[in-house]
């Protein structure tokens, strides 16, 4: 045993002899530049871009003879993104609910729980968080993403990052920098904006990922005022620069978003993605012409290794690999918290209607396809998440109800498209068969599971994918359908079918369109046809990704119409309405309206029976005419595979609501920060933020415009109280300590979350008031707590624009406000300095 101690302890001290970079011993900026020192430009080159990945998202290669791993970089904003179909990573709720739960800790909980299910799987690089700030309500990723406010933003990105990186083996990747607001047009479109606004707003979140030693950043597909953000001189180099943002890790491009060389290295990318056209042999080639400096080289595997050295990437081999299973009880019942905790409880009419009364409530109807047929848990693109289960929302209220109160379904009534009439349909009913035109059928992967498939083709620059529904009619037809008769129905979700792929194809615009049937002889079909703009015709795998929905319904009466969902109703003691609006990446929000259908069915039920509860599954704002009708709503996000367990709580007050909106949800689609085509989606190839830090409540405030639901705004089953606003300006000059009292003044325990908004002097001209601190604290019944809040130097400045190009802290009369929301006001009062 000693001997054996004594040989491992030479040979450790061997390896670290002609090794030295592995002595743990020592700083990781020391072990980096022991490395370096020790390579060739082509060894360092290996660690800049890409290879083809089996596996992940991404990865460079592995440089064994001097113990360099490879990274192995993985999508997934809501968990892991398999990338094999499985379905044993946890589906957690989509960032923006994590966001409005403002909940510092569940922020950190999270990434926490995201790190440990990333390295359980063998990835090393989460791609994630993705920090683009709410400017554009119809975003596609909003989702994926902050909401509208950049000091919330600021908070969840610290938290969840120092979370994530807690991780042993984790290096979290702050994305998409920047200026990645739409998604219309996202790879070509020129984001025109100031340097104050820049500094004030979209780099705020980033600055949190900063502060809290993130490792990686990926630079994002559009340009900013005219050059590309992966060969951006001046945005990379605020990102990098010691009086910017002091970065000291590294940029790496998002998947095709390369578009030279020398720009491209000279100005601040660090890594290509997920290939090597520009960063392999032509960066080797560059450095030999004398046209990029290797002390350029070396700065960037620096970047790289430090992080690497830091998170222990070299010293504790990962035994992470994508077919464990990864998930636990810990994190579904954190994914549950979350998910309630992260649900906003936007109207509670006469604070009666919520949460049910089960000592009155004998039958419960639960109306809408979002409530069973087609839940959604999950936005799509590459934030997308394949859960191993999804717990409905009427799964989840048929639970909790018990045995003593009789739950009842209906599905959305006719479509006009005549679909899925009053049907039911067992998920794990699922059939479903691609075949690939122009590809050799044996690359095709048949892993048709739940509702996410990858398909595999090579060559293909045109992929045709078809289900042959044999002898089947699919209920896309109009044909009559016989209670009580099983039939397949596709269904692609909403007017475009996200759709990620990964792969060499990466600049390539894929289109998807879905759900055209085709009569083929006496054969139905629903095809779907995937065109891609790519030219290159090289064998290359995708990785496909489509999403629609598929299940095996039976038909268990004749269809009714929307008046028979009406009669039910108002014959019920409660009725429970899902609605939703699929968001993915690619595309954006035609509007912020529910569909039609939707809209008419919330409209007749909310009609017919007072005690309604709205529940709305969308990752932003939603247009309700039908609000004031409406006994409860809850904007309930994309809550993950718990969302019906999750909806259960707080319906039945088992979980007291306390989310927040991270967004203004607005009366009308006029009522809209970017009123002109300049703004938004942009003329000839530019978008102007000419609105510069009037953004979302910042807009309404300014405009005097009233919202429907404020940003801030979320109700509790109890109430609060706020009293004795006290400002400090002395003890910790210059900074500023407000403090004040929240009582629960209310029967019930619950969380609030008092939110500071301060206003400049008019001098400074900021937007009227802006968020610079909230908390989240739990009161019993009576309770009271004091909360204190600091205003640092920084919040108390502007952005100087260069050539000053520091913070200014400005002097005046500031105003504080407190309050629980940007619209309720409790407290305010003023200080000088
Ligand atoms: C997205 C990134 C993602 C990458 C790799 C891109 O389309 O913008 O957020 O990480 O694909 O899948």
């Amino acid at each position: 045993m000693y001997l054996l101690f004594i040989i491992t302890f030479l040979g450790a001290v061997l390896c670290q002899t002609q090794q030295p970079w592995m002595n743990v011993s020592d700083s990781p900026q020391t072990r980096a530049n022991a490395l370096i020192s020790k390579m060739t430009l082509e060894q360092m080159v290996v660690m800049l871009h890409g290879v083809n990945s089996p596996g992940y998202t991404g990865m460079t290669s592995p440089i064994p003879e001097l113990g360099v791993p490879s990274l192995t970089l993985n999508d997934g904003r809501q968990g892991f993104r398999p990338n094999d179909g499985s379905k044993t990573n946890t589906a957690f709720p989509c960032a923006v609910q994590v966001v409005a739960t403002f909940d510092k800790v569940l922020m950190n909980e999270f990434g926490t729980a995201m790190g440990e299910e990333f390295v359980c799987k063998g990835s090393n690089v989460m791609l994630a968080p993705m920090l683009i700030l709410a400017r554009v309500p119809l975003d596609g990723r909003i989702f994926e993403s902050i909401g509208a406010d950049p000091e919330l933003g600021y908070a969840f990105a610290y938290n969840m990052i120092t979370g994530a990186q807690s991780v042993q083996g984790l290096i979290a990747n702050a994305d998409d920098f920047v200026l990645n607001n739409q998604e219309s047009s996202r790879t070509s479109i020129s984001a025109v904006c100031d340097e104050r606004t820049l500094f004030e707003l979209y780099y705020r979140a980033y600055k949190g990922a900063i502060d809290a030693n993130v490792g990686s950043f990926m630079c994002s597909y559009n340009r900013v005022n005219g050059s590309y953000a992966c060969e951006n001189a001046v945005t990379l180099g605020d990102l990098k620069s010691p009086q910017g943002l002091n970065f000291s890790g590294w940029v790496l491009s998002d998947w095709g978003g390369v578009h030279s060389t020398v720009n491209s290295s000279l100005n601040g990318l660090d890594q290509e993605m997920p290939g090597s056209d520009y960063f392999g042999q032509a960066l080797i080639d560059a450095v030999t012409a004398g046209q990029v400096p290797m002390s350029v080289i070396y700065d960037k595997v620096y970047r790289i290794f430090v992080p690497m050295f830091q998170q222990g990437l070299f010293d504790v081999p990962s035994s992470g690999n994508q077919d464990t299973n990864c998930t636990s009880q810990p994190h579904t019942l954190l994914s549950r918290t979350i998910a309630a905790a992260g649900t906003v409880l936007l109207k509670n009419a006469n604070n009666a209607v919520l949460p049910i009364d089960t000592s009155s409530v004998k039958n419960i109807l639960v109306v809408g396809d979002s409530a069973s047929l087609s839940p959604q848990c999950c936005g799509y693109g590459s934030g997308f998440n394949n859960p191993p289960y999804i717990v409905t929302p009427l799964e989840g209220i048929t639970n909790r109800a018990g045995p003593t109160i009789n739950v009842t379904y209906a599905p959305s009534p006719a479509s006009s498209a005549g679909l899925h009439q009053w049907v039911s349909a067992s998920r794990g009913d699922h059939f479903l068969d691609f075949s690939c035109d122009a590809c050799d059928n044996s690359y095709i992967d048949k892993r048709i599971e739940g509702f996410a498939y990858n398909v595999k083709c090579p060559d293909c620059v045109e992929l045709k994918l078809y289900w042959d529904g044999g002898n089947l009619s699919n209920v896309v037809t109009t044909s009559d359908y016989v209670p009580g008769t099983s039939y397949d129905y596709i269904r692609p979700i909403g007017y475009a079918l996200p759709l990620t792929y990964n792969g060499p194809l990466a600049t390539s615009v894929l289109e998807l369109w879905g759900g055209k049937e085709v009569v083929n002889g006496n054969t139905h079909m629903t095809y779907f046809t995937l065109a891609t703009t790519d030219s290159r015709t090289e064998a290359q795998a995708m990785n496909l990704q489509l999403i629609g929905q598929l299940a095996r319904v039976t038909v268990t009466a004749d269809a009714p119409d929307i008046s028979a969902v009406t009669k039910l109703a108002s014959a019920a003691d409660f009725v429970v309405v899902v609605v939703a609006t699929p968001s993915s990446e690619g595309s954006d929000r035609p509007n912020l309206d529910l569909s039609q259908e939707d809209d008419a069915l919330v409209t007749a039920v909310t009609g017919a029976n007072a005690k309604t509860v709205v529940v709305l599954n969308s990752p932003a704002a939603i247009i309700m005419n039908w609000s004031d009708a409406a006994g409860a709503i809850l904007h309930n996000f994309f809550p993950g595979q718990e969302m019906g367990n999750a909806l259960a709580d707080i319906l039945f007050g088992d979980v007291n609501p306390s989310g927040r909106m991270p967004l203004t949800i607005p009366m009308s689609n006029s009522d809209n920060p970017l009123p002109t085509p300049e703004q938004y989606p942009g003329v000839n190839g530019s978008v102007y933020y000419t609105e510069k830090l009037l953004i979302d409540y910042r807009w309404f405030d300014f405009n005097n415009v009233t919202p429907r639901f404020a940003f801030g705004h979320g109700l509790s089953y109890t109430s609060f109280s706020y009293s004795n606003l006290v400002i400090d300006t002395t003890s910790q000059a210059p900074s500023v300590l407000v403090s004040f009292d929240v009582s629960n003044t209310g029967s019930r325990s619950g969380k609030e979350v008092p939110q500071l908004y301060l206003s400049f002097p008019a001098s400074s001209d900021e937007p009227l008031q802006q968020l610079r601190g909230f908390d989240n604290i739990f009161l019993a019944p009576g309770a009271k707590q004091t909360v204190s809040m600091v205003l640092t130097a920084r919040d108390l400045s502007i952005w100087g624009v260069r050539p000053v190009y520091a913070w200014q802290l400005q002097t005046g009369t500031f105003t504080v406000h407190v309050g629980a929301s940007s619209r309720d006001i409790r407290l305010s009062d003023t200080f000088v300095r």
